[in-house]
């Protein structure tokens, strides 16, 4: 760096590369923009503002936790009582909580062998053990989870079974009844993360709904609504259950929700209100995944119309670090499977990009032709 001027460097190094790794919902200001700046009216609008304001929120307020119950019963087959919800800050503290408290240090957790990353980073701040299995096209296999059950007594499970995380996976009913029940017959507690199932039309419905009294299941709004929502809503197998893990016990977190957020949330769930933002949301990415499929066809990649994410697996002789790297020199950041390995499991070979953060189609698509012209070129390689 000796004698370089240290702007052009700051300019080089910012230049232009735009980062894909995450899995945002696209943008819909023509929607958003109205419908939150109504809600938050809402909010300034009351009269009891002060009080709203005046201590910690917790679980929310008993009208909040009802908006809940309402707004996660569009997945559950049963409504649940306003009381088995729990309102947190993010799907991300809701899972860590969840964890310690349930798994705790020493005990372990089994996971799909490449999963959301923060699961395996916690693991090793947190002191517990992540047990990672073999999966299929649908998630993880019922006979391995069986054996790790056998085998490793495990706490709990973590699962995402709408659009796996990276690979896109959507397991089925029959899939979801299996691993229900081998949780229940081990007693093995479920942590279900259906975070991307506000955006498909056609899924199954959670695992927690097989198997509820053994279930947390988690919705949070950051892929179906907007990234910056946050607000996310945990259903308990109980209210007893609730109340023992979240309050009065868990006081040295950071799950509580921002009341001003919280009662926006509340608003646009019962007027209806968000479900126009969530129809915008899964109108832009479909098409953005019918662009796509359309530029990477033929490659083998795998991404659901109304998904996020796409996996684009790769053979042995193209490593992904080196697809990201050719990748980054044309100015566009995704990321390599290693990123979604869990404990020793050997990664996949492929690279994950998120389609939601350009802002439009066209940037989209102007990033998906650098990813196919990579593609080729790679493949190309001897
Ligand atoms: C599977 C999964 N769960 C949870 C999260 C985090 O959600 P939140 O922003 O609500 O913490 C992500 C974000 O990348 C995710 O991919």
């Amino acid at each position: 760096m000796h004698g370089q001027n240290p702007e052009i460097i700051q300019s080089a190094s910012s230049l232009a590369i735009f980062d894909m790794t995450g899995n945002l919902p696209p943008p819909v200001p023509h929607v958003f923009e109205s419908e939150y700046r109504w809600a938050m009216q809402e909010v300034l609008n009351r009269d009891d503002l002060a009080s709203l304001f005046a201590s910690h929120s917790f679980n929310g307020t008993e009208r909040d936790r009802a908006a809940g119950a309402e707004f996660v019963s569009r997945r559950l087959t049963e409504a649940p009582d306003p009381d088995q919800i729990v309102i947190t800050s993010s799907t991300q503290v809701a899972l860590l909580s969840l964890i310690l408290g349930i798994v705790g240090v020493g005990g372990r957790l089994v996971v799909d062998h490449v999963t959301y990353p923060s699961i395996g980073q916690f693991a090793s701040f947190f002191g517990y053990e992540v047990i990672p299995l073999p999966i299929d096209a649908e998630g993880m296999e019922p006979e391995a989870f069986r054996d790790a059950c056998r085998t490793h007594s495990p706490k709990a499970v973590y699962s995402t079974p709408t659009l796996q995380n990276p690979t896109t996976g959507i397991m089925s009913l029959e899939r979801r009844q299996e691993i229900a029940n081998i949780a229940r017959e081990y007693g093995v507690t479920i942590i279900e993360d259906d975070i991307y199932s506000l955006l498909p039309t056609d899924q199954p419905p959670p695992l927690s709904a097989f198997a509820p009294e053994i279930s947390w299941y988690v919705l949070g709004t950051t892929k179906g609504v907007a990234a910056g929502l946050k607000t996310c809503y945990v259903v308990a197998p109980s209210a007893q259950e609730a109340k023992a893990r979240f309050w009065p016990g868990v006081r040295a977190t950071y799950w509580m929700c921002a009341p001003a957020n919280v009662t926006a949330v509340t608003r646009l769930i019962e007027s209806g209100r968000i479900e126009q933002i969530i129809s915008a949301v899964r109108d832009e990415t479909r098409k953005r995944q019918a662009m796509v499929a359309e530029f990477l066809a033929g490659t083998g990649f795998r991404a659901k119309r109304e998904g996020l994410h796409v996996w684009l697996p790769l053979p042995a002789r193209v490593a992904g670090r080196r697809f990201v790297k050719e990748l980054e020199l044309l100015g566009t950041r995704i990321a390599p499977g290693e990123l979604y390995a869990v404990g020793d499991a050997a990664p996949p070979n492929g690279v994950r990009f998120g389609t939601g953060k350009p802002a439009s189609v066209d940037d989209l698509r102007m990033r998906v032709e650098q990813i196919r012209a990579t593609y080729e070129q790679l493949m190309g390689d001897r």
